[in-house]
């Protein structure tokens, strides 16, 4: 999608062989107020960003905005030009955390559960087993396992589309990236998810944000598996509630979600009749509905 792009300055050197200019662009289809500043230098015919920021980075306390910074930014760069040309001129990179690697999987499983072999372990392998039969690759995550630091918000992703922490996150989002069927288990804790789990879920604002800046693939399927202690559907109104969130973020379909509870009395979901063959169906289904 085009956006309303303004040119707010341009400082030529044509004897140096550089110019700067400073650029915003209207995101407030995005998030209301939000809108980003880039510092571009063209030189020898290439154009490089320096430098951008956004209006979502500056917290209420923070006495400067995005403008102000992005101008007083542009005239450091250009002082700095003129003293050290060739530090700039021939440095690369943006500073950012480097992309995801290339990855191809068809089904990405995301065990949420801290618990060792606990009821959501049984029920990915069962999806992981399924979609095995089916031809398919798969690829079982444990949030709970990795390193994923939690989002604090800084809202950077949205200059970039990629956050400023290097962790294990480019894996999730290369997986995500890749894979046709999403299947997310998740025990309830606390009536929400665990929060290993959702530190992933949070980290992918920079998925979400990279998928506004530059699209990401369509005609991805999700399935929601729960397990709770408690009997009754009120107890999973949160966790589908995240979940669903999470996967209409990153654009992927929800399917219908399977929710299993009363597991403080049954313990072991093994032992519940019928369950294995609705994990099944649903990986099955996921795949028809894919390949009509
Ligand atoms: C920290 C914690 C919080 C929990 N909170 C809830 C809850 O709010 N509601 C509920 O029904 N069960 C709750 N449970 C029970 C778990 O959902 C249940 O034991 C589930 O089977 C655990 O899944 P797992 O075997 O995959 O780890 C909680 C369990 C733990 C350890």
């Amino acid at each position: 999608m085009e956006r309303p792009v303004a040119l707010l300055r341009r400082v030529d050197h044509e004897r140096e062989g550089f110019a700067l200019s400073l650029w915003r662009e209207d995101w407030t289809d995005v998030y209301p107020g939000l809108f980003r500043y880039s510092i571009i230098l063209t030189s020898k015919g290439r154009e490089r960003v320096l430098f951008r920021t956004n209006t979502y980075e500056y917290a209420p306390t923070v006495p400067l905005g995005a403008e102000e910074v992005a101008t007083r930014r542009l005239e450091d760069v250009e002082r700095h030009l003129h003293s050290f040309p060739d530090s700039i001129l021939e440095e690369e990179g943006d500073g950012m955390a480097t992309g995801e690697p290339d990855i191809t999987v068809d089904v990405l499983v995301i065990q949420g559960s801290p618990r060792p072999g606990g009821n959501c372990c049984i029920l990915s392998e069962w999806a992981e087993e399924m979609a095995r039969s089916l031809g398919k690759s798969v690829k079982v995550l444990f949030p709970a396992d990795m390193t994923i630091r939690p989002c604090i918000g800084c809202y950077q992703c949205y200059n970039f589309g990629r956050c400023t922490f290097e962790d294990d996150m480019a894996d999730v989002i290369g997986y995500l990236k890749s894979c046709r069927l999403l299947v997310v288990c998740s025990p309830v804790y606390t009536n929400t998810v665990p929060g290993g789990l959702k530190h992933l879920i949070d980290r992918c604002q920079a998925y979400h944000a990279s998928r506004l800046l530059e699209g990401g693939p369509s005609g991805q399927k999700g399935i929601i598996i729960s397990v709770a202690g408690r009997t009754g559907d009120e107890h999973f109104r949160c966790v589908v509630g995240v979940l669903k969130a999470f996967m209409m973020n990153l654009g992927i379909e929800t399917l219908p979600s399977l929710l299993f509870g009363g597991m403080d009395r049954t313990r072991d979901i093994s032992k519940q009749e019928g369950v294995r063959m609705q994990v099944e169906e649903a990986v099955m289904g996921a795949f028809s509905v894919h390949e009509d």
